[in-house]
């Protein structure tokens, strides 16, 4: 199984592309960067653990030979955020990266499983989508959006309400529809262990829909969350790529993606956003192929269901922005 990181310099890439290097269900590494990735790969060659890695820049046709044979590209390149700005404030930095690098996609490692993380994702997964549409090899099982930070994060913070901290990882609250700020759900009404003190679900809800901000002010002008995305990003990689190999699990991946990718599933979703949103982050069963089945979001609160509103229409206005972009571009 060979997994490329893209963006593999930077402060995802290089705990993200560790943590690969350290599974065993990873057998080729392939990282590419426009600066420095050949360092982190000799770096990390020298672990002890089954595959091999190669760095590449865009010297000697660089990506392509990075892409070639990919079965899975993880993606955390481009422009992070700053303290006072919205992720939708990197779309004009990032947008064209990943418009570039999806034409590459399309043309070297067409077949691979893409994990988009670079932001705004609500408008990053669009555009790859509508590149590889374009250049007619879109599979919408095998693109992904990478919101996993936020089910993480969700698990945090409610255990940590409940005062269960060390239970933390074995929280399950799903958090559906898209990442960044209220296009962020939550559904604290079906936490595993529950939440005990239901006056806090407001204060909650706030914390995981802008999780992200608490990191950015940290850094203080240095960056966003970068460990603990590259933690939530391998989980979900490895989730896909053992899911690729024909195992298993009982408990759902949740993660941003076209619900045209499973018509059948995606009928219960829309009853509640409608047909407009043509991307959510859904519970989704993984499979040899990808995505195999989005599964049902179950009973929401009225408060819920309030926040999904709310939710689809700052994530219509995202998807469109996106889609559009492409529209625009010569490709
Ligand atoms: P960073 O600046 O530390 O690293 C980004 C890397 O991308 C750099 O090494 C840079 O050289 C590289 N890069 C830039 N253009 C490239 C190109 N055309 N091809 C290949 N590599 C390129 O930033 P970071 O903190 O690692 O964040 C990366 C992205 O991930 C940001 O857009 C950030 O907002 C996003 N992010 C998403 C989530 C999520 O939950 N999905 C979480 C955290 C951060
Ligand atoms: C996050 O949720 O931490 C990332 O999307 C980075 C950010 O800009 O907040």
């Amino acid at each position: 199984m060979k997994a490329t990181v893209i963006g593999a310099a930077g402060g995802i890439g290089q705990p993200l592309s560790l943590l690969l290097k350290q599974s065993p269900l990873v057998t080729e590494l392939s990282l590419y960067d426009i600066v420095n990735a050949p360092g982190v790969a000799v770096d990390l060659s020298h672990i002890n653990s089954p595959a091999p890695v190669a760095g590449f820049t865009p010297q000697d046709d660089g990506l392509a030979k990075a892409l070639k044979g990919s079965e899975v590209i993880v993606i955390p390149a481009g422009m992070p955020r700053k303290p006072g700005m919205t992720r939708d404030d990197l779309f004009t930095a990032n947008a064209s990266i990943v418009r570039d690098l999806a034409l590459a996609i399309a043309e070297n490692a067409p077949k691979a499983f893409v994990l988009v993380i670079s932001n705004p994702v609500n408008s990053t997964v669009p555009i790859f989508a509508e590149v590889l549409k374009k250049k007619g090899v879109y599979d919408p099982k095998r693109l992904f959006g990478v919101t996993t930070l936020d089910v993480v994060r969700a698990s945090t913070f409610v255990a940590e309400a409940n005062g269960d901290n060390l239970n933390a990882g074995k929280y399950h609250i799903p958090v559906i529809g898209g990442h960044s700020g209220v296009t962020i759900v939550p559904l604290l009404s079906q936490a595993e262990p529950a939440l005990k003190d239901q006056s806090k679900v407001d204060a909650l809800t706030h914390r995981i829909q802008f999780g992200g901000d608490e990191v950015v002010n940290a850094k203080n002008n240095t960056g966003s969350a970068t460990l603990s995305m590259a933690f939530a990003g391998a989980r979900f990689a490895l989730a896909v790529i053992a899911a690729a190999k024909g195992e298993t699990k009982d408990v759902p991946d949740f993660t941003f993606v076209d619900l045209n990718a499973d018509a059948e599933g995606a009928k219960a979703i829309k009853e509640v956003i409608g047909n407009d949103t043509a991307f959510f982050s859904v519970p989704v069963k993984l499979g040899k192929d990808g995505l195999e089945k989005i599964l049902p979001i179950g009973k929401t609160s009225d408060f819920e269901t309030e926040a999904i509103k709310k939710a689809v229409e700052a994530l219509n206005g995202n998807i469109s922005k996106g889609v559009d972009f492409v529209e625009g571009s010569k490709l």
